[in-house]
């Protein structure tokens, strides 16, 4: 159990994609995972944000204003479900600043658990918001790369001026 450093924008790992997760254990990794979360005070911290390429995520949608919920995602597969939803987002590897995304506001999730159990779940509000910010960070992507070019510039330019 170890918090971990968070790589920060524009470590060039966090605009590559990763590896599905193998048969290898990854018992050891999702624990400090959610050390490293929670520890950062987030809602969700993928694989390659800790370095680790491979498509693992973990996420808590609740604890921040409840009880802790937290779920550990391997390989997810989103399929949007109905209309799309502005929210604000952050993320701990460009801290600082938030981003307005529009994305789906309800998906269906497939993934694995950690025990390597097969699930489905129809996910809205918070929890989809977070799944897609994740998912999206395993195929290298960040939040403002879902913005407008002009957007997603002048937040990087609000970043930039941060740092
Ligand atoms: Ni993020």
């Amino acid at each position: 159990m170890t918090v971990r450093p968070v790589l920060k924008y524009p470590d060039a790992r966090l605009s590559q994609p990763c590896d599905p997760v193998g048969a290898e254990d990854v018992s050891a990794l999702i624990a400090d995972m959610f050390d490293t979360m929670y520890a950062a005070y987030g809602r969700g911290l993928a694989g390659p944000q800790i370095g680790v390429m491979t498509r693992v995520f973990v996420m808590d949608a609740t604890w921040k204003d409840g009880p802790r919920s937290p779920i550990a995602v391997l390989n997810p597969v989103i399929v949007p479900v109905g209309a799309e939803a502005e929210g604000e987002e952050a993320c701990l590897s460009v801290p600082g600043v938030s981003a307005r995304v529009i994305r789906p506001a309800t998906i269906d999730l497939q993934y694995e658990t950690a025990d390597r159990l097969p699930r489905r779940v129809t996910l809205t509000g918070a929890a989809a918001r977070i799944v897609q910010h994740e998912t999206d960070h395993l195929d290298g992507l960040l939040h403002w790369d879902r913005m407008s070019p002009g957007a997603r510039a002048a937040l990087i330019a609000e970043y930039e001026a941060l740092t």
